[in-house]
This record gives structure tokens, C-alpha cells and sequence, in this order.
């Protein structure tokens, strides 16, 4: 199976985890891209969906799904997303679409995260893909000097705007040994709105795409 077929692949198999008659969150990126078309598929058995990006708002809405303010659903029992990186523990870079803040902001209200990933993402320690930061764009040479001085070689995201408005930069060179040290730090840096570190609240469950079929792995309680 090709990379783009494991992806289908979970994506499908996400949708066992959707709760019934209920809003169902959905993150960005390509992985995600399939959930959604395969969400449509069971689009008359949930209430709707909240977006992570305006990418996946305009695919949902496309597909004739509903989509939420965050602010007008009281429960979110299900929230699915992709990843960067993932360790066995659950933990993950995300941000390489540039939506972790809002990706971010809907896996804290969420009961259950489900993370939807080809085999290729998952790594032994996470830091090989350069950690995304959303950075208000007057604190962009403030945030970059900080995280110099974190051990890192910051590289501003060119021609690129959050749909919040902001600029991202990509942090190469983290050996990332202790993920929600590092969140808590990065999340120190003034004008740092957020890092893509997923440590703190990790996924709780991770379903892989391997070329023998889904392997799931759960959270260490
Ligand atoms: C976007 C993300 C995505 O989940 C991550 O980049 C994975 O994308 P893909 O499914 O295309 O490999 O965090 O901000």
C-alpha cells in the first residue's frame, strides 16, 4: 500500500470512533482530508462537526456536513486529527498544516483524541521534524532568539499565514527527550501563541497504518 492508502485506511477506520448524534471534531492535513470524505458517508447518523482549519470547514460544508462554532457545542466527545510525529506514548508534533491552534484548542475540549496516522510518523523520540510555533508576527525575531537559546535553529515559515492571522516558525534540531517540559517552556515565550508540541494532552488513542492493517495503540494510564 502506498503512504496515501495507509492514510485512507485510517481514516476509515476512525469512523468507528465517531459517537452517534453527536458533534464530532475534526483536525487538518491530508490524513484528515480522507476522514472527512469518509465522514460523509455517515453524515445523516452525526449532529456535525467542528473544524481545525478553514481548509476542513470548506470540505466538511462541501460534503453537506455541519459545521459548529467551538463556542456553540457544550460536548465534544470525539475529537480525530493526524500528526507529524508520534511516540509510543502518545505524544506529537503537529502543525506541519500550520492549523495547531486550533487543533490544540479543540483536543483540550474534547473527551477523546484519536489520532490518525501512516506507519512513517511514528518515532522514538520526537524532533526529526522541525517543531512548528505560532508567533504573533511582532515577536517574531523575540521567539527565534529564544529558541536559539532552547538549542534549536529556528526558520520562519516564507509566504505563509495562520488562519489566525500569525506567522509559524519551524524549530529544526530538538532532540525532544522530555515533551511536556519542553511545551511548558515553549509555552512561556512571550508572543509564542503556540507550539506543536502535543504532550501535555495527548492523543488517547493512535491508529496506524501499517501494510498489515491498522495497529492501535492506547494511552499508558
Ligand atoms: C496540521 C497537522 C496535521 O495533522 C499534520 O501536519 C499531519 O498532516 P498529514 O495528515 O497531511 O500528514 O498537524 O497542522
Amino acid at each position: 500500500m502506498t503512504q496515501d492508502e495507509l492514510k485512507k485506511l485510517v481514516a476509515r477506520e476512525a469512523l468507528k470512533h465517531v459517537v452517534e448524534d453527536a458533534v464530532v471534531g475534526v483536525g487538518s492535513g491530508s490524513t484528515v482530508n480522507h476522514f472527512i470524505d469518509a465522514l460523509a458517508g455517515i453524515k445523516g447518523r452525526i449532529e456535525g462537526a467542528v473544524a481545525a482549519s478553514d481548509a476542513s470547514a470548506e470540505r466538511l460544508k462541501r460534503h453537506g456536513i455541519r459545521v459548529f462554532d467551538l463556542n456553540a457545542v457544550n460536548e465534544l466527545p470525539v475529537y480525530v486529527d493526524g500528526a507529524d510525529e508520534v511516540t509510543e506514548h502518545l505524544a506529537m508534533i503537529k502543525g506541519g498544516g500550520g492549523a495547531l491552534t486550533r487543533e490544540k484548542i479543540i483536543a483540550a475540549v474534547a473527551r477523546k483524541f484519536v489520532c490518525i496516522c501512516d506507519a512513517s510518523k511514528l518515532v522514538g523520540v520526537l524532533g526529526k521534524f522541525p517543531l512548528p510555533v505560532e508567533v504573533i508576527p511582532m515577536a517574531r525575531s523575540h521567539v527565534g532568539r529564544e529558541l536559539r537559546r532552547l538549542g534549536g535553529h529556528p526558520e520562519l515559515r516564507q509566504g505563509f499565514t495562520t488562519d489566525n492571522g500569525n506567522v509559524v516558525i519551524d524549530c529544526h534540531g530538538l532532540a525532544i527527550t522530555d515533551p511536556p517540559k519542553l511545551e511548558a517552556e515553549l509555552n512561556n515565550i512571550a508572543g509564542a501563541v503556540t507550539n506543536g508540541l502535543f504532550a501535555r494532552r495527548p492523543a488517547d488513542l493512535l491508529l496506524l497504518g501499517c501494510q498489515d492493517g491498522v495497529r492501535t495503540l492506547k494511552a499508558k494510564a
